[in-house]
């Protein structure tokens, strides 16, 4: 389809850091594209424990705002920047986005538990998140799994193989100090720029090394 905007799917699970999700989220959605979002049950758990009992990803929004993790903290979206995002339950194999038809550009996975991550690793699509990444592998198009464990389990690691070599960037939320974070806020946001790039998006987070003139 010629001239489509751009499409990217948003899975969030039960790993901590759901802030990384929901900022990706929130960042995503102030250009203009089209969002694709699903939470599994376990990301609902711990989004509701992290995010002052939040159980969708709007009111997860608003809690992470108001957090105090941000100096100044972000805007909240317009109607129109949230009317670009559409959720789905973990278990609706009829979203579009549980089919290779339907044309997605770039998928992340963040956070991103073991269990989740296992599951990717071995194609067992019993998920819609775990579908749309199967997807994403095979179709051959961008997908960004954040994981987000300390330490790691063998096995961890060896799944974290199998899925970049079968295509996919494993991008740890591990932030770089050079940019001189001041507060938890800076943090998040500098895992969202690693990952808004790796999922080949816009971002003005971040400036590019050795260029200023961001
Ligand atoms: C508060 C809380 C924090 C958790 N943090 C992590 C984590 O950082 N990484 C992880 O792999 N699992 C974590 N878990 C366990 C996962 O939620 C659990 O394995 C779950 O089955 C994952 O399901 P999902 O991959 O379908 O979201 C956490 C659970 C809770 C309740």
């Amino acid at each position: 389809m010629k001239n489509r905007k751009k499409r990217y799917v948003i899975a969030i699970t039960g790993a901590s850091g759901i802030a990384f999700g929901i900022d990706l989220l929130s960042k995503l959605a102030l250009a203009d594209c089209e969002i694709y979002c699903v939470l599994t049950a376990a990301a609902k758990d711990v989004m509701g424990r992290e995010l002052d009992g939040a159980q969708t990803v709007f009111q997860a929004m608003d809690a992470l705002r108001l957090s105090g993790f941000w100096k100044i903290p972000p805007l909240p979206l317009s109607k129109k920047e949230i009317s670009r995002i559409s959720t789905f339950e973990d278990g609706d194999f009829d979203a579009p986005i549980a089919s290779g038809s339907f044309l997605f550009d770039a998928m992340a996975v963040s956070p991103c538990s073991m269990k989740t991550l296992g599951k990717i690793a071995n194609s067992i699509a019993d998920t819609l998140a775990v579908r749309a990444a199967e997807v994403a592998l095979k179709e051959r198009r961008r997908l960004v799994i954040v994981p987000r464990e300390t330490p790691l389990a063998l096995t961890s690691m060896r799944n974290m193989c199998a899925v970049s070599e079968a295509g996919a960037v494993v991008l740890p939320p591990s932030p770089g100090f050079y940019s001189r974070p001041a507060c938890v806020g800076d943090i998040i946001e500098f895992v969202t720029a690693r990952t808004l790039s790796a999922m080949g998006a816009e971002q003005s987070i971040l400036k590019e090394w050795g260029y200023e003139s961001l």
